[in-house]
């Protein structure tokens, strides 16, 4: 018997008799307080805005409500942020790194013991569901401050034969997709190290980095080690361009990433960028397609597909395409869209009505480009809020749109191969380079496929799995240099 016989996929009709299944509705109820309006972080105190920039709101996605009013950072802000990293720089660098690693493991501590008001502001600021934000981004973020506290008094060994030394004050510039993990990955390498930070969060997801900066505070982290600006991206160049920067990290979109590569260029700060992807996911027939269509949903759907690592085109070998493809369907008929505060909800909002916008213009290309699109998912969706139902291509060629460019949502492309050298071919075949999974039963397979994609993380058999001691970073257009892991010390230190 083929392989294809013996599992021909049976036509149910879950797409549509699961949607008529409804769980009771199981809201988040912690609740948390915030201040009508929020200064800056500006050497171990809220202050400002300086400079004439104003507040601006945050909005709840899931409602379109403000949540608070947060500062546009303005040149004057920016510069007070770095002149108070600055003058702590000396002090901090100077200290033993077993005294510094006091401080991060106490930032550490204090974001488990306030996690569940750390995720509730999460979801509530940037539409993420609780369930991920709970379980995914906020023991995340505490998992990087632990494992960079015990490099801080180990950096001799990091970088044996080498007297490491901090680079100086660092500017970090940090997107709306994982905000408290994004601000974790910047600070808690650069802390270890003895650096100072200013660092730069989203515009439309500000609140858990304020949250953080308050947790300094109340750990006794010394005044302007960490300094937190919030604005938007006049507020980012402003920390790109300041003379008193040693060093820029940013994650964020490849367009923002470009300028930034120019404004540094010739500047003699070092630069690091994390930027966007078209991840690639690969099925081949031997797989177990049950767990890898879970791995699909893991790596599109997840986090409403705002991930840079999104593993947003998948190629499924031909043989097994039908039966992926109405597996696929039924997992997704089942996915549930909405309230992110209820524990049950897989998709939450989208983070803005700009980014829904684009959602919704990759998707009409994909369709006027003639790609079938796939949108089986009936659940109700709330009236208010910005709501993109999960949905896939099928029919995409390589020169679609929806199969070259970052949608940034869960809009997933499927394209099918023959051969193992198609897969790779076909899935290099893109200016990105960030994240790939690969799904076989083959070990020898996966060693050698893995080997030849060119990507920064290659997950076999799962996908979007994420430590603090594995490096992430991309080849290519998905920007250069290493966040977590021994590799990820390597910027911020001189040797
Ligand atoms: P963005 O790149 O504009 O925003 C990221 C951060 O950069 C924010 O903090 C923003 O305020 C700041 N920024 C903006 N312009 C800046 C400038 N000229 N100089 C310094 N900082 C600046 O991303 P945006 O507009 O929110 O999203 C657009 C697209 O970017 C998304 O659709 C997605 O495809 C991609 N993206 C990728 C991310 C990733 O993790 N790789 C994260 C966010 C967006
Ligand atoms: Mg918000």
């Amino acid at each position: 018997m083929t392989r294809q016989a013996a599992s021909a996929p049976r036509r149910l009709d879950f797409a549509t008799e699961l949607t008529r299944w409804e769980y009771a509705a199981a809201p988040e109820t912690t609740k948390v307080e915030i201040a009508p309006r929020y200064g800056h972080f500006i050497g171990g105190e809220f202050v400002g805005p300086i400079g004439g920039g104003g507040h601006f709101a945050s909005v709840n996605p899931a409602t379109e409500q403000p949540l608070c009013e947060v500062a546009q950072g303005s040149e004057a802000d920016v510069d007070a942020a770095v002149r108070a990293a600055r003058d702590a720089l000396p002090a901090w660098a100077g200290l033993p790194g077993k005294e510094r690693a006091k401080y991060i493991y106490r930032i550490a501590r204090r974001i488990q013991e306030r996690a569940r008001e750390l995720a509730v502001l999460e979801t509530i600021d940037g539409g993420k569901p609780i369930r991920e934000s709970r379980d995914v981004d906020i023991p995340l973020a505490a998992a990087h401050f632990f494992y960079h506290a015990g490099w801080a008094d180990k950096l001799g060994f990091a970088f044996a034969g080498h007297e490491p030394k901090p680079v100086g004050v660092c500017g970090q510039i940090i997107p709306w997709n994982f905000p408290l993990l994004m601000a974790a990955w910047k600070l808690a390498p650069a802390l270890a190290c003895g650096n100072t930070c200013v660092l730069k969060p989203a515009e439309t997801t500000p609140l858990t980095a304020l949250r953080l900066a308050e947790i300094c505070a109340e750990v006794g982290l010394p005044p302007g080690v960490v300094n937190v600006v919030t604005g938007d991206g006049r507020t980012g160049a402003a920390v790109v361009n300041h003379p008193g920067v040693d060093k820029i990290a940013f994650t964020g979109s490849t367009e923002v990433g470009k300028k930034i590569a120019a404004a540094v260029a010739g500047t003699g700060k070092r630069l690091t960028l994390e930027l966007g992807g078209k991840s690639p996911n690969i099925i081949f027939e031997d797989a177990s397609i049950d767990q890898a269509v879970e791995g699909i949903v893991e790596g599109i759907y997840f986090n409403q597909g705002h991930v840079c690592c999104a593993g947003s085109r998948l190629f499924v070998q031909e043989s097994v395409l039908d039966e992926v493809v109405e597996k696929l369907r039924i997992r997704m008929a089942s996915l549930r869209v909405g309230d992110p505060l209820d524990k049950n909800t897989d998709i939450g909002a989208i983070n803005s009505m700009q980014q829904l916008a684009t959602i919704r213009r990759y998707v009409e290309a994909g369709v006027a480009e003639g790609a079938r699109l796939h949108e089986v998912n009936g659940h109700p969706l709330p009236d208010r809020g910005y709501w993109c139902r999960p949905s896939f291509f099928t029919g995409v060629q390589p020169s679609h749109v929806v199969a070259r460019e970052e949608i940034f949502g869960p809009v997933l492309a499927v394209m099918s191969f023959r051969t193992p050298e198609e897969a790779i071919t076909r899935a290099n075949n893109t200016p990105y380079g960030l994240a790939a999974g690969v799904w076989t039963d083959k070990g020898s397979k996966i060693f050698e496929i893995a080997r030849r994609l060119k990507a920064g993380v290659v997950w076999l058999n799962t996908y979007n799995k994420f430590d603090p001691a594995s490096p992430f970073g991309g080849f290519k257009e998905s920007g250069f240099g290493r966040e977590g892991g021994l590799q990820g010390l390597r910027s911020y230190v001189q040797l």
